[in-house]
């Protein structure tokens, strides 16, 4: 191997051109979910703890999923605001076929039916406990009949024109009944994004809020069902497993703080890997920046490149529309 003054790796970063024509990894519009939270109300509503993102109101829903479509994301993920008095301790809002999911989905699919829809399986929008499944005597989540009000959420959701059903609840064996319940309905071609790794993370604490959860849950955890921070072998066995029962696509979550795990997902499986930057991640470089430590922009478009560089296929983010705008302009 030749060394210095043969070898000079500067001499390909020290122009735009040459270091453009060597980068490794691009990051483009077309790598980016956009999450929008919508609810039910006349108004959309700020979210303290997550500046620039809104509940939104269904019209304004609409408008932010035709921006997104401009801009060249190709897909948004629907999360629902469920007001108190519809959370119960079986979820049941989360059945209801005029529910505000259903209504979304299909009055997007009629308006923008180009572009892609995520719709997330869990049941903590609609819990009056605030966790994703529905509990026994001593508060612990029940698996196997949570399952059963998750399918049928899934099949609600594929009826509404749904295109990735996507169960974020970390229950056993979902993957393989939601699979075979949307064949049997005839739904072949729609497709599970399965959140294979998801931890049981702080970094949630901005979400809850928006979604109004984290009342609900108090001092009780997700400890029981979502992983352990500390593991990393256990996430290779979650995503074999998920695969294995018919995962089209899988989810690592959080996302910067869990880099090595996408990593080892995209190096050891052969689907796509997205990883999901969360809200905790969103929050913090927007206070960093609003303090004046942090430039908003560059921080916001480092992060999403990381991801490509660990192997992600895409990134789900709450800086999807300001980031699309960045690259556009960088053009
Ligand atoms: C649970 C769910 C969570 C998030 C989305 N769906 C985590 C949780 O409350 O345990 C978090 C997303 C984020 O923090 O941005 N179904």
């Amino acid at each position: 191997m030749s060394r210095y003054p043969a070898t000079r790796m500067r001499r390909l970063r020290d122009s735009h051109f040459i270091r453009q024509l060597t980068s490794e990894n691009t990051l483009s519009a077309s790598d980016l979910i956009l999450p929008l939270f919508v609810h039910e109300e006349a108004r959309s509503v700020n979210v303290p703890s997550m500046p620039g993102v809104q509940r939104l109101s269904i019209d304004d829903c609409y408008r932010h999923a035709e921006q997104a479509l401009t801009l060249g994301i190709p897909m948004i993920a629907v999360f629902p605001v469920v007001p108190a008095d519809k959370k119960d301790a079986n979820a049941s809002e989360a059945e209801n076929p005029d529910g505000i999911v259903p209504k979304v989905v299909a009055g997007l699919k009629q308006r923008l039916p180009e572009l892609g829809i995520m719709t997330d399986v869990a049941l903590d929008p609609y819990t009056s406990h605030g966790q994703d499944g529905i509990t026994d005597e001593h508060g612990y989540v029940i698996n196997d009949a949570t399952i059963d009000i998750l399918t049928r959420q899934a099949l609600l959701q594929a009826a509404s024109g749904s295109d990735v059903i996507a169960p974020s609840d970390m229950m056993d064996g979902r993957i393989g009944v939601i699979r075979q319940a949307l064949e049997a309905a005839n739904y072949p071609n729609t497709k599970l994004l399965a959140y294979a790794a998801k931890y049981a993370s702080a970094f949630y604490g901005p979400f809850r809020d928006a979604v109004g959860s984290a009342s609900k849950l108090g001092n009780s955890d997700k400890r029981s069902y979502q992983m352990n921070p500390a593991n990393r072998r256990e996430a290779l066995r979650e995503i074999a497993l998920d695969i294995e029962e018919g995962a089209d696509m899988v989810m690592v979550k959080p996302g910067m703080p869990y880099l090595d795990i996408v990593r080892e997902a995209s190096t050891n499986f052969a689907v796509p890997v997205f990883a999901y930057q969360v809200s905790g991640e969103y929050a913090m470089l927007h206070a960093a920046a609003n303090n004046g430590w942090l430039d908003l922009n560059a921080t916001a478009l480092e992060s999403l490149l990381a991801f490509k560089r660990a192997g992600a296929a895409g990134v789900l983010s709450y800086f999807s529309l300001t980031a699309a705008a960045l690259l556009r302009q960088a053009h």
